[in-house]
């Protein structure tokens, strides 16, 4: 047993004899917990270091020995440098006994060291969003109210980045009146940074030996109302993957939902034999970024946690082939801070012996990336929701509610795709289907010994029951879903055209043709719909709608309940339907 030490900032995260005693003395302790959960429907802690997440760890525990029914803990934690669930389970071992299978549990949940936010509910109780990100980038970008602030980031002398002007100011932003700080420093600056937020600050006894720590309340007033009505019965209209994940979001935060589907569960985009869940790549940090890390970890815990949907977690190598890709990956691997673990080059040798078939490129490896089948997600996921097997042909809306087909709702989810445009709330949306087809082929012996996904701008699925999915054509132009030969032809080629000794020779078993639906700058439609009470849409999912449904659809439940947020507020902004708006007006353009 060993201190654990920070390699950044040549600092301890906490003493290995009495770090467990020192984190209830200086956090619940001095912060009054757990007597402050009381009566609080809802409690948000909000700390800044996560490190090992004991802090956490013992709020979680403290909140579920008095918690009653219906009372929820959110704790927000950001963490710059995040350690790997082993390091968590080594560094926590032998406080294993204290913890009754919650440590365990968050090792289990704990994310892949991918940069972004992660949203995870732990328990019925209690949810963590673990911000992996630099505290002062992600603080600004969230939006939460804050009954406790739990600062733990390395002493202030060894790390003055972590306790900035930034920080200081947005816990102002953030606090809900009278909201509690504790803190092992009693350092200056902390003191006065938090007393230029709005806080009242006092100095108390520190732990063991330490002579001082601040503890303090918020005296400021962050004004507005804070108060959500929230709906009681929401109707979803579409039963592809968008649809079925907001309404078994909405289902298990107890909403009554009904989903209209007009031809069937997973008829449209999201009925494929398989499909590929990874994210949509970008140079550059950004809210499409933000974005898709956070969809593709959301979408790899959901899909793991659904029994008999055919997820298998094989890998996938993204073949670089033209300089355009090779920047793209370079920018990615640069830029999204996805741990080495988790995303790295290999050079075409390398990938050969990955995916144990010959290939022609060098390749961006996803170790964590995989396959699913999107139709079993689909009725996994509408198991416990009311399905009604009818087409919803207008919305109409009456004071605050919304009358939909002879039934009467709070609020409505659109989210069927490109049919989107039959509403006359929704027409003006800047969406457009693309046709495309996939082959499903008998796996040829050249590529028996498939070990991963491939993706070449096409992709060929890992071999299941002796077949795979070679994909995909992309024709905007075409409104016919009868199987071409054509196609079949183009994609076997281009998955010829990366592989040594394969010829483009198949027995095709079977093909299928959809409309993915896609908006004009290829970025989904997600929230809100602006100027209507109660009207959120999750549309234009275009070739990534796997990865990106089911984090839409906690982003719309979280918008809806008065939750904190999945994403951070430039991700919300961007994938609002809004942002047309915005760029028309700033364009001086009619958008309709
Ligand atoms: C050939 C092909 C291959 C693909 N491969 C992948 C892949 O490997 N990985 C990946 O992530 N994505 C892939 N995609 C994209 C992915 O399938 C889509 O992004 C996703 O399925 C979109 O889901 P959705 O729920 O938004 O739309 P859909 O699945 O199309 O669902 C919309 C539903 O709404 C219903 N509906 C429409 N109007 C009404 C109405 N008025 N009333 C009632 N119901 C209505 C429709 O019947 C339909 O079932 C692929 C798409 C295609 C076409
Ligand atoms: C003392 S440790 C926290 C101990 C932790 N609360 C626990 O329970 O193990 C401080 C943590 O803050 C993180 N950190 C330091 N600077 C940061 C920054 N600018 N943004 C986010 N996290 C940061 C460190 O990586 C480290 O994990």
């Amino acid at each position: 047993m060993e201190t654990p030490r920070s390699e950044q900032f040549d600092d301890i995260y906490f003493q290995i004899e009495n770090g467990l005693e020192e984190s209830r003395y200086v956090f619940l302790e001095k912060n009054s917990l757990p007597q402050r959960f009381s009566g609080q429907d809802r409690f948000t802690i909000c700390e800044t270091g996560f490190g090992t997440g004991l802090n956490f760890l013992c709020a979680w525990k403290s909140f579920e020995d008095v918690a009653r029914t219906g009372q929820h803990l959110n704790y927000i934690s950001f963490e710059k440098y995040p350690l790997s669930k082993d390091e968590i389970a080594k560094y926590l071992a032998h406080w294993l006994g204290e913890f009754d299978g919650r440590l365990e549990r968050l090792v289990d949940l704990y994310p892949l060291r991918i940069g972004g936010w992660h949203k995870i509910r732990v328990s019925d109780f209690v949810t963590l969003t673990l911000i992996f990100d630099d505290v002062n980038r992600a603080i600004p970008e969230l939006d939460a109210i804050v009954d406790c602030w739990f600062l733990d980031g390395h002493a202030p002398a060894k790390n003055p980045e972590m306790w900035s002007d930034t920080v200081f100011s947005n816990m102002g932003r953030l606090s809900r009146e009278g909201a509690r700080v504790a803190t092992f420093t009693a350092a200056g600056i902390v003191k006065r940074g938090l007393e230029g937020a709005g806080f009242h600050i006092s100095k108390t006894k520190g732990y063991g030996r330490k002579r001082e720590m601040i503890v303090g309340t918020f005296e400021g007033d962050r004004g507005g109302d804070d108060s959500v009505i929230k709906p009681q019965s929401v109707v979803v209209i579409g039963g592809g993957i968008a649809g079925v994940a907001v309404a078994a979001s909405l289902h298990s935060r107890g909403v009554a939902v009904d989903l209209f589907e007009k031809n069937g569960l997973a008829s449209g985009g999201s009925g494929n034999v398989r499909g590929l869940f990874n994210p949509r790549f970008t140079a550059q940090r950004g809210f499409e970024s933000d974005f898709y890390s956070s969809a593709f970890m959301q979408a790899l815990r959901v899909f793991q946690s659904l029994d008999e949907v055919g997820f298998d977690p094989c890998g996938s190598l993204h073949l670089v082939g033209d300089d355009q890709k090779q920047k793209r990956f370079d920018g990615f691997l640069g830029n999204w801070d996805w741990h080495q673990d988790h995303a790295r080059m290999v050079s075409k040798e390398a990938a050969g012996l990955i995916s144990g078939v010959p290939v022609k490129h060098d390749a961006l490896y996803l170790p964590d990336a995989g396959m699913v089948s999107p139709y079993r997600v689909v009725a996994a996921l509408a198991k416990k929701v009311s399905v009604v097997a009818e087409e919803v042909l207008a919305l109409q809306q009456s004071d605050s509610q919304w009358l939909v087909n002879g039934r009467i709702y709070d609020a409505v989810v659109l989210s069927c795709a490109a049919d989107v445009l039959k509403f006359s709330q929704t027409q003006w949306l800047p969406v457009h289907t693309v046709r495309g087809q996939v082959s499903v082929i008998n796996v040829p012996d050249s590529l028996e010994d498939l070990a991963c996904n491939l993706c070449y701008g096409g992709y060929a699925s890992h071999p299941f029951d002796g077949r795979m999915v070679v994909g995909s054509t992309f024709q905007s132009w075409l409104d016919d879903l009868s199987i071409r030969e054509e196609d079949h032809a183009d994609v076997l080629s281009k998955l010829s055209s990366v592989v040594e000794g394969f010829d483009g020779a198949a027995d095709i078993s079977d093909a299928r043709a959809a409309f993915r639906c896609s908006a004009k700058d290829r970025v989904p439609v997600i929230g809100a719909l602006p100027e209507y009470h109660g009207l959120y849409v999750s549309v234009a999912h275009g070739s990534h709608g796997l990865t990106s449904s089911v984090l839409a659809a906690e982003m719309i439940a979280a918008q809806m309940m008065g939750e904190s947020s999945p994403v951070p507020r430039h991700v919300i902004t961007n994938v609002s339907a809004q942002r047309f708006i915005d760029r028309a007006a700033r364009k001086n353009i009619s958008l309709s």
